[in-house]
């Protein structure tokens, strides 16, 4: 029963003293990851916090992440239930709901269409690219003019339409202008999603902080507004498309979705609705996480201009001026992919996954872990443990190339930011390709500097995506190539 479980837990699992009433919720700090990693040092790589009135398990370092997730995937694949997971995607995504039969195969739908409109073929990895290569062309005129006159400018907006239009492509068969309101409007707030999703959000386990004005109180009823608005943007979009639904032509995602999901046998359980949720929350999904890849990249290649022009040299000697970048050069630019592997380690700008759940009683590490379990999964561990990376707490992109300047595979698979096993990112492929190619095209065009004026910090705000405080840069052309420069 429910108290004997919670017994068991108490008296097995190490961890830190918990105050009554809000547990260990004061002692998280700004930065929650970094605690967490504190406390595996004192207490082991796999302890208890309790927050508020939910007892948590955290996971720490590369070894107990990797046993629990993999060699017992089903029993750590559950989501918590928590009142925020349900304003995601009308509560009919796949991201934020527990582990089930009707889970499973959603997941397995998702997957399958992104992998269709993205690498099944020749032909679909050309259009997939197309995309990619008309945002990153826009963003370069856009930069270019955003730096004209000497001025400096914040980059991370472009990036949030940039990345937003590449996903809805996917999805909707097109992109909306950097002037349309309506997108524009949706996605200025979008950023504030990972405020309330992030591990150590205080609204789902302190539920009575709701009832009485304080700061969490209102976070949660923007995070709740939010959702609402962009979740009514996309079923919008999505209930176009079954009005013109022709199922002899699969225009986009959507229409593929509209295919699969609506006409699922009603023993599945999958209904319209469903298909809202899945676009829902591949557009969400794709969307905060790749600007913030990007935005840190930026960040890093005006933080060390060596670097830029070491990449720079790379791609005018693989690429040479007269033509653009294209994913075919990838595998000739390993500094490149160097630099975006060492982004990811270096900042772990997904610090702790979306909060995991267990689904039965399991034990690790000789550790009794109950079902319903709440567990928290620290990715910056990984990437910062300093038996596994040598002076982790510096940028160095080259730490990933062997003797003879090859990537090392076997280093960038140790780089955990998608998380692993059932719950795993099922749009790891279409990021790595659209980081990569958005990143080998600004450096081929532009040189990136700094705002002379200010202090440049690494500074950044936590959440689901941890984000680089805002900062100024300007961007100066290296000659165009679309132009005939
Ligand atoms: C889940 C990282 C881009 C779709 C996740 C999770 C992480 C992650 C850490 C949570 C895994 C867990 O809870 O254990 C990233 C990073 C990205 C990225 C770092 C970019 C650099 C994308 C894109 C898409 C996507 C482009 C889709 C188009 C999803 C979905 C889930 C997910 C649907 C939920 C999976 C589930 O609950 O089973 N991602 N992601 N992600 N991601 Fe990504």
């Amino acid at each position: 029963c429910f108290w004997v479980r919670n017994l068991a837990l108490k008296k097995r699992l190490p961890g830190p003293f918990a105050w009554p009433l809000v547990g260990n919720a004061m002692q998280l700090g700004q930065m929650p990851h970094i605690t967490f990693a504190k406390l595996a040092k004192r207490y082991g790589n796999v302890y208890q916090i309790r927050l508020g009135s939910s007892d948590i398990v955290v996971l720490n370092g590369d070894a107990a992440i990797r046993k629990a997730l993999l060699q017992h995937s089903i029993e750590f694949a559950g989501r918590p239930n928590f009142v925020s997971f349900q304003s995601v995607s009308g509560g009919t995504g796949m991201a934020f709901t527990s582990y089930s039969k009707q889970w499973k195969m959603h997941r397995k739908i998702a997957q399958s269409t992104i992998r269709a409109f993205s690498s099944a073929n020749s032909q679909t990895k050309k259009s997939f690219e197309k995309h990619i290569a008309a945002e990153a062309e826009e963003m370069i005129e856009t930069f270019l003019r955003l730096s004209s006159n000497d001025q400096y400018f914040n980059p991370s907006h472009e990036l949030t339409i940039a990345a937003a239009n590449i996903i809805c492509a996917l999805c909707f068969g097109k992109r909306y202008g950097h002037n349309d309101l309506e997108f524009r409007t949706v996605l200025g707030n979008v950023s504030k999603f990972g405020e309330t999703v992030g591990a150590g959000s205080l609204v789902d386990v302190m539920p009575w902080l709701q009832s009485f004005p304080n700061p969490v109180r209102s976070v949660f009823q923007s995070f709740k507004a939010l959702n609402k608005d962009f979740f009514t943007f996309v079923k919008g979009k999505v209930v176009e498309h079954r009005q013109s639904y022709d199922p002899e032509v699969t225009r986009d995602m959507s229409d593929a979705f509209i295919g699969v999901i609506d006409q699922a046998d009603t023993e599945t359980g999958l209904t319209e609705a469903h298909t809202e949720g899945t676009v829902s929350d591949l557009i969400g999904a794709g969307l905060d996480t790749v600007s913030t890849a990007l935005n840190w990249m930026l960040l890093l290649l005006v933080k060390h201009p060596s670097i830029q022009t070491k990449l720079q040299e790379e791609i005018d000697k693989t690429v040479g001026r007269d033509r653009l970048p294209s994913i075919e050069d990838r595998s000739n630019l390993a500094y490149l992919d160097a630099f975006i592997y060492e982004t990811m380690r270096f900042t772990s700008f997904v610090p702790v996954t979306i909060p995991h759940s267990t689904t039965a009683d399991v034990t690790i590490e000789g550790l009794h872990i109950p079902k319903d379990t709440v567990v928290f999964i620290n990715q910056w561990s990984v990437n910062h443990d300093p038996q596994k990376w040598h002076d982790p707490h510096i940028f160095n992109p080259s730490r990933f190339l062997d003797d003879t300047g090859a990537l090392d595979k076997d280093l960038t698979n140790g780089v955990m930011i998608f998380s692993i096993g059932k719950r795993r990112c099922i749009g790891d492929q279409i990021a790595k390709v659209e980081v990569f190619l958005i990143a080998a095209m600004l450096l081929h065009q532009l040189t990136f500097e700094n705002d002379p004026s200010q202090d440049l910090s690494l500074n950044c705000s936590y959440g689901l995506t941890l984000k680089p405080f805002d900062y100024k840069i300007s961007a100066k052309p290296r000659g165009s190539v679309f132009n005939g420069a």
